[in-house]
C-alpha cells in the first residue's frame, strides 16, 4: 500500500513537472526533448566547490522516522558516491525528517547538505560508534586512556569536503553520554559531532548543532578550513561541550557563529604535553570573527590548555559574550612546552563576566606522569584592544610561570565596568610583563600605563589570511528524475 502511494505520488509529481516543461518547451524553439531533464528539488547554496552529481538520501533507503537506524544507509550511500570523486564530485541531500544514525564517514569532493527541517539524531546504541585510536598528539583519550568513539560525522585524509545546510540540525542527544561520563562508566572517550582529521579544504556551515556528547566541531591536523554560520546549543552545565576546537590546524576562518555551551565557545589547541611536543603540529593562521558566546563556566575564546604543538597568529575580532566566565583565556602548564604567540584581539563587547582577561600558567591536567618538567611554554606577544565590558567581577587575573614569565602583553583602549559586588582588587598579576594604555580600571604595576598617546600601540595585522582569498561559489542542487 505504502509503495503504491509512493509510486502514485511520484507519478503525480512527474506529471506536474512534465506539464511545466511542455509549457517551457513550447516557448523555446529548437530544444532537443531527448536532453530535457525534469527537476523536482532545486536550491542554491554557497560552497568552496560545487558538485556535478546530486542524490537524495531517500533514494538510498534512508528512513526519516526518528526510529529506524540510517547508519548503514549513510555509509553505503557515501561509499557509492565515492565513484564520482574524480568525476565532478557528489552532493548528498538529506530532506526534512528525523534521521537516526550512528557514526559515518565522509569522502573527498563531497557535500552533505541538510534541509532546514532535517535533523540528524545521534544514535544511543554504542555499537553504532566504532572505537578508534587516541589522537597521536594527545597520547590518550580525553575521558579515558583507551580509544575514543568515532565522531558522528567523521572524515580522515580528505580533500574538498563540505557539511552544510539551510540551518538543518545535528542533534547529538548528549544527555545519555553526559550521564555515563558523570558516573565514570565510559570505557572510551566520548564522540564529537563533527571531526575531520588530516584533511584539506573543509567547509562546515549553516547548521544548528544540539547537545553534543562532547566537543562539537573538531578539525584536527587539517588546513584551509571555513566554519561559518553555525549555531551551537547545549546546556551550560553539560560537560566538555566545547563549541569549535581548531587543533593543529593551519589557515582557518571561523565566522558568524552563535554558541551557548557548557565549555569554551572556541578552544584553540595543538596537542598535549610530551605527545603534542613530539607531534609538533601548531595551530596557526586562525581568524575568529563575529562570534557570540554564552558560557557561564568557561571562556569565550580559550588558547589551550593543550597547546604543546604551539599556537601562533590568531586574530579575533567583533566578539560578543554574555554571562560568560572569561573573555580570552590562555591556559598552560609546566610540561606543556610549545608556545602561544602573536595573538591579536580587537573589539570585544562583554556583559556579565568573572574575568575579562585570564592567563593560567598552572593549569595542570596532564596526559600522564611522563611529562617533561623542563618543557616550559613560551607565552609572548598577546595583544588585546578596543574592549568594552560591564558587570565584571575582576578585570584580569594574569598568572605566568615563576621562572618562565609571559611577556609582550599589550592591552589598550579597554573600559571595564565593575559589578556592584566586584572584588576590591580588579587586577592580579604575577610573572608577566607588558604594557597598557587607556585602560580602566587602572591596571597592575606589571603592565605600566604608557599614556593615552599609545592607545593604538597593540598590534592587529592589516592584511588578511590566505583563507580570506578563498571565495565561496554559488552552487546548485537539482535532483534529476530521468
Ligand atoms: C592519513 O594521513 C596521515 C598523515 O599524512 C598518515 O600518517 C596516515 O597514515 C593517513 N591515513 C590513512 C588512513 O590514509
Ligand atoms: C538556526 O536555528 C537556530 C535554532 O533553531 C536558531 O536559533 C537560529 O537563529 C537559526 N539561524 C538562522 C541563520 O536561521
Ligand atoms: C576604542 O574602542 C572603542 C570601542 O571598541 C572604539 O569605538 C574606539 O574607536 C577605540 N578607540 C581607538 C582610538 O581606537
Ligand atoms: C550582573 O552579574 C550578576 C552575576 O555576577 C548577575 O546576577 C546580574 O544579573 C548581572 N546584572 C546585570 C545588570 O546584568
Amino acid at each position: 500500500m505504502e509503495l503504491f502511494w509512493k509510486t502514485h505520488m511520484r507519478f503525480q509529481v512527474i506529471k506536474a513537472v512534465c506539464v511545466l516543461f511542455l509549457v517551457v518547451l513550447l516557448g523555446q524553439e529548437g530544444v532537443e526533448s531527448r536532453n530535457v531533464k525534469t527537476v523536482t528539488t532545486s536550491f542554491e547554496y554557497s560552497g568552496i566547490n560545487c558538485r556535478a552529481h546530486s542524490v537524495s538520501f531517500t533514494d538510498f533507503g534512508g528512513v526519516g522516522d526518528g526510529k529506524t537506524s540510517n547508519t548503514k544507509a549513510f555509509q553505503s550511500a557515501i561509499s557509492r558516491l565515492s565513484e564520482y570523486a574524480s568525476d565532478g564530485g557528489a552532493q548528498l541531500y538529506v530532506p526534512a525528517g528525523k534521521w537516526l544514525t550512528g557514526s559515518f564517514s565522509l569522502i573527498s569532493h563531497f557535500t552533505l547538505y541538510l534541509h532546514k527541517d532535517a535533523v540528524l539524531l545521534a544514535s544511543q546504541d554504542m555499537s553504532e560508534w566504532p572505537v578508534i585510536k587516541p589522537l597521536p598528539s594527545y597520547g590518550r583519550g580525553r575521558d579515558a586512556a583507551a580509544g575514543r568513539y568515532t565522531s558522528l560525522i567523521f572524515g580522515t585524509n580528505l580533500t574538498d569536503v563540505i557539511v552544510t545546510g539551510d540551518n538543518g540540525t545535528i542533534d547529538g542527544q548528549g544527555a545519555f553520554w553526559w550521564q555515563q561520563f558523570h558516573r565514570k562508566k565510559l570505557k572510551y572517550t566520548r564522540p564529537y559531532l563533527i571531526e575531520l582529521m588530516f584533511s584539506d579544504n573543509i567547509q562546515i556551515s549553516d547548521l544548528t548543532l544540539l547537545n553534543s556528547p562532547s566537543w562539537n566541531v573538531h578539525p584536527v591536523y587539517s588546513s584551509n578550513i571555513i566554519v561559518k554560520g553555525i549555531t551551537i546549543l547545549a546546556p551550560v552545565t553539560s560537560p566538555n561541550t566545547d563549541g569549535i576546537n581548531p587543533d593543529s590546524c593551519t589557515n582557518t576562518r571561523i565566522e558568524d557563529c552563535y554558541i551557548v555551551s557548557g565549555d569554551d565557545c572556541v578552544a584553540v589547541k595543538s596537542g598535549w604535553d610530551e605527545y603534542g611536543i613530539a607531534f609538533g603540529m601548531p595551530t596557526k593562521q586562525l581568524a575568529i570573527r563575529r562570534l557570540t558566546c554564552i558560557s557561564p563556566f568557561s571562556a569565550t575564546i580559550a588558547l589551550g590548555s593543550e597547546m604543546s604543538g604551539g599556537i601562533q597568529d590568531v586574530r579575533a575580532e567583533d566578539i560578543t559574550a554574555i554571562h560568560t566566565e572569561s573573555g580570552v583565556r590562555i591556559k598552560t602548564a609546566v610540561g606543556r612546552g610549545g608556545y602561544v604567540k602573536d595573538i591579536f584581539v580587537k573589539r570585544m563587547t562583554l556583559h556579565t563576566m568573572k574575568w575579562v582577561f585570564w592567563m593560567t600558567g598552572n593549569y595542570g591536567s596532564h596526559a600522564d606522569t611522563h611529562y617533561d618538567p623542563n618543557a616550559l611554554p613560551e607565552i609572548s606577544g598577546i595583544n588585546y584592544r578596543d574592549v568594552v565590558a560591564d558587570n565584571v567581577t575582576m578585570a584580569a587575573r594574569l598568572e605566568g610561570i615563576s621562572n618562565d614569565p609571559f611577556t609582550g602583553i599589550c592591552i589598550a583602549n579597554v573600559t571595564i565596568g565593575m559589578a556592584a559586588k566586584a572584588k576590591k582588587q580588579p587586577w592580579t598579576c604575577t610573572d608577566i610583563a607588558g604594557m597598557t594604555s587607556g585602560v580602566t580600571p587602572s591596571p597592575c604595576t606589571l603592565l605600566p600605563d604608557q599614556g593615552v598617546e599609545k592607545i593604538t600601540a597593540c598590534d592587529f595585522p592589516q592584511e588578511g589570511l590566505p583563507i580570506d582569498n578563498l571565495e565561496l561559489k554559488k552552487c546548485t542542487y537539482s535532483l534529476k528524475l530521468f
